[in-house]
């Protein structure tokens, strides 16, 4: 078992006492925070979480600050954003927790966190890049009455049972792409700079998906056409290859890849074309997400970079499908949040397992 394997699983058996003990750090800590030396403020940690009013991500900043992290929880509509920290200092009662709007799609908003942050704390130690789009517009009550199972879902079995509820739309796949990676790349880029600065240790953790795994989709990227095309054969391989290669990755040909995408969405030919059948743009998406966070790696090799699928959990993304809750689904990116210095980079985790991409 390495150090960081170590430091995890006797952190998670001793969470309760973990969490009594920060707590009571944590009522003593407010004070100094808010009246504290430049000392005290560069020693609290502080963490940035996208998407966080609701589901995987309000877990998360509620895990977080529970481990004495000073949260910026972050919602790109005021009221959800702010209805959220209420019902962590008030039910919960955490103090350090505040609320920031954060639309990932919106430059300016972006670029107005970032600012918060510098002028708030002067340096960032944590960013979870966990906002999402499905990209697909669902017929709900359908969708139920189908009772897919969780092995079907999971597995891509149910790919065709799912076409007539599930839609992949032009301008969904659009919002899509925005959220999961563009997204995703504009909020890191805006807080590197105050990445760079945190004197604990910079941490990146990017939420991703089982549906981006390459290893799963070997299959998928193998289009149906193949037996008949060898051509479009030659295409599917590419792609994986492509994503497979992590020292020639960039980000132009992550990008060209989802410029791709949407040509052959156009087109009617993603089928054909080997792209994923299973939440086409969802599952691309988050392929490229993975990519991404092995790019910023090799680029940031003093921060610790990961990408986490958090298990099948049941939100509003998912159409309330999933099966565990969202405090088992947060772990694995808490997990990745709080390494310790000798942890990994540049990995995928299955929750909180190390996995192959
Ligand atoms: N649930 C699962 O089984 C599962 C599995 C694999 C990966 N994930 C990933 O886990 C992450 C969290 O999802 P979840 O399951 O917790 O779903 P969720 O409850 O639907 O949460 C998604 C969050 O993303 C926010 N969001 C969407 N677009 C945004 C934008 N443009 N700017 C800022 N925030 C935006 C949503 O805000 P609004 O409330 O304003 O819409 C919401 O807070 C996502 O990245 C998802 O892909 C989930």
């Amino acid at each position: 078992m390495s150090g960081w394997e170590f430091f995890y699983k006797s952190k998670e058996i001793n969470l309760r006492l973990w969490c009594i003990a920060d707590l009571r750090r944590l009522f003593c800590d407010r004070a100094s925070v808010m009246v504290g030396s430049n000392e005290q403020r560069e020693m609290q940690r502080v963490a940035v979480i996208t998407g966080a009013n609701k589901g995987i991500g309000l877990e998360i900043a509620r895990q977080l600050a529970l481990h004495g992290v000073t949260v910026v929880l972050t919602a790109r509509d005021e009221k959800r954003g702010a209805g959220a920290v209420e019902s962590l200092r008030g039910s919960h009662q955490i103090p350090n927790v505040v609320f920031h709007q954060l639309d990932v799609r919106d430059e300016s908003s972006v670029g107005a966190l970032a600012e918060f942050v510098r002028t708030q704390f002067g340096k960032l130690d944590i960013l979870v890049n966990n906002a999402g789009a499905s990209g697909m517009p669902a017929d709900v009550e359908g969708l139920k009455s189908l009772g897919i199972d969780p092995e079907s879902w999971l597995s891509g079995k149910a790919t065709n049972l799912v076409q007539g509820v599930l839609r992949q739309t032009y301008d969904g796949a659009v919002t899509c792409f925005d959220t999961n990676y563009y997204g995703c790349k504009r909020v890191t880029e805006a807080l590197l700079p105050l990445l760079e600065l945190s004197t604990s240790g910079a941490r990146i953790v990017n939420v991703s998906s089982l549906r981006s795994e390459l290893r799963v989709k070997a299959s998928f990227l193998t289009p149906l056409a193949a037996q008949t095309d060898s051509a479009l054969h030659g295409r599917g391989c590419h792609i994986r290859e492509e994503l497979s290669d992590i020292d020639n990755l960039t980000e132009e040909k992550i990008e060209g890849l989802l410029r791709r995408f949407l040509e052959d969405l156009k087109e009617g030919r993603l089928e054909a074309n080997g792209w994923p059948m299973m939440l086409p743009s969802y599952s691309v998406s988050k392929t490229v997400v993975n990519a991404y966070t092995r790019v910023l790696a090799r680029m940031h090799p003093s921060m610790l970079i990961n990408c986490v699928h958090p298990g099948y959990v049941k939100t509003d993304i998912n159409w309330n499908t999933g099966v565990i809750t969202t405090e088992e689904g947060a772990k694995g990116p808490v997990m990745l949040a709080l390494l310790p210095a000798d942890g990994p980079t540049g990995c995928y985790f299955d929750q909180t397992t190390k996995a192959e991409f």
